[in-house]
């Protein structure tokens, strides 16, 4: 069996929603320490959706597809959606991620938080902090 599943291998090498957006309503930017990966994520929110979102990986293959998968799972999906989601989610939807890779799904997920709570930190929203908790700084991610 391939190392990498089909759809892991299209979204690093044709990755969906690169760039940045100009006035971002959210951006999060997470990195993890031990391999050195730099995910930056930006958010456009209207009426509780997000509108558009694009990606920016300094990083690995699967943080890279990781970060694609993410951002089409929340593209045009309401905010209580978006809160929701998990790095489980996106390596499923990737159809796989290799054990000693799971870490570069949670850099995704962690990037999708750290832009919610940029997001809501900026407009004067109360938000779930257990739900959106910063674990970026945590020691967690095995490389
Ligand atoms: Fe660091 Fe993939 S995010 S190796």
């Amino acid at each position: 069996m391939a190392l990498y599943s089909e759809k892991v291998m299209d979204h690093f090498l044709h990755p969906r929603n690169v760039g940045e957006i100009e006035g971002a309503d959210g951006i999060g930017e997470v990195g993890n320490a031990k391999c050195g990966d730099i995910m930056k994520i930006y958010l456009k929110i209207n009426d509780g959706t997000v509108t558009d979102v694009k990606f920016n990986t300094f990083g690995c293959g699967s943080a890279i597809a990781s970060s694609s998968m993410a951002t089409e799972m929340i593209k045009g999906k309401p905010l209580e959606e978006v809160l929701t989601l998990t790095n489980q989610a996106v390596v499923e939807a990737l159809d796989g991620l290799p054990a000693h890779k799971l870490h570069c799904s949670v850099l995704a997920e962690e990037a999708v938080k750290a832009a919610l709570r940029d997001y809501y930190k900026k407009n004067g929203i109360a938000y779930d902090h257990e739900l959106l908790k910063d674990t970026t700084s945590c020691d967690h991610c095995e490389v």
